[in-house]
């Protein structure tokens, strides 16, 4: 199977999920869950949280207000979106946008682990505490895991099934929205990005 059906295999899986409470939303409120775009060959996976409630409507990663910030910084560090893989730890929206719950992320985890080894990006950024924490852990970095004021543009190297790979935690877009807009520290940290491209 190619990357492209494998990827579609995964998408079946998460809709045809029924272990999560999350996904008792989707009929409800007639939200769908949200599994990934982007290039499959891409040399860097940006991974977020869940998905907001833009997110939720449209069923696309970070098209939302978070979303306009990723593409601002995106732009600053000559980026193009198509060129990344963009997915996020949990698929389907939280309520209320409430943090994740660790039951969450052991049901949808796994889901990530086999997008990474699909993709085989030669970096993933982690977008936010929950996906640095997992994905840190999940690649051995344990040991350096320390609050995101102190980690966010670090790059750490790990090894994947398929070779070595770099880390690199950036502080979630969401922030500079909870900050005026103000994104100068985010787009340092981007620059960290261009390296991979
Ligand atoms: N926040 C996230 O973490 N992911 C999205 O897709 C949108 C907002």
């Amino acid at each position: 199977m190619d990357r492209t059906e494998l990827l579609r295999k995964i998408k079946e899986e998460v809709v045809g999920l029924k272990e999560s409470p999350l996904c008792q939303e989707r009929v409800k409120n007639k939200v769908f869950p949200v599994v990934g775009e982007g290039s499959h060959t891409a040399k860097i996976m940006f991974i977020g949280e869940a998905p907001g409630k833009n997110e939720a409507e449209t069923g696309r990663p970070f098209c939302g207000a978070s979303g306009r910030i990723l593409d601002e910084l995106l732009a600053s560090a000559e980026i193009k979106r198509e060129d990344v893989y963009i997915t996020n730890i949990v698929k389907d929206r939280p309520p209320f946008n409430r943090d994740p719950l660790p039951e969450e992320i052991r049901i949808y985890g796994p889901f990530l682990d086999r997008q990474i080894d699909i993709v085989q990006p030669k970096a993933l950024a982690t977008l936010g505490r929950f996906s640095m924490a997992y994905i840190m852990q999940n690649f051995g970095l344990d040991k350096q895991l320390a609050p995101i004021s102190k980690l966010h543009g670090k790059v750490f190297e790990a090894q994947a099934s398929y070779g070595p790979i770099k880390i690199i935690p950036l502080y979630h877009p969401a922030v500079a929205v909870y900050h005026g807009g103000n994104t100068e520290n985010l787009k340092k940290d981007f620059r960290v990005l261009q390296q991979f491209i």
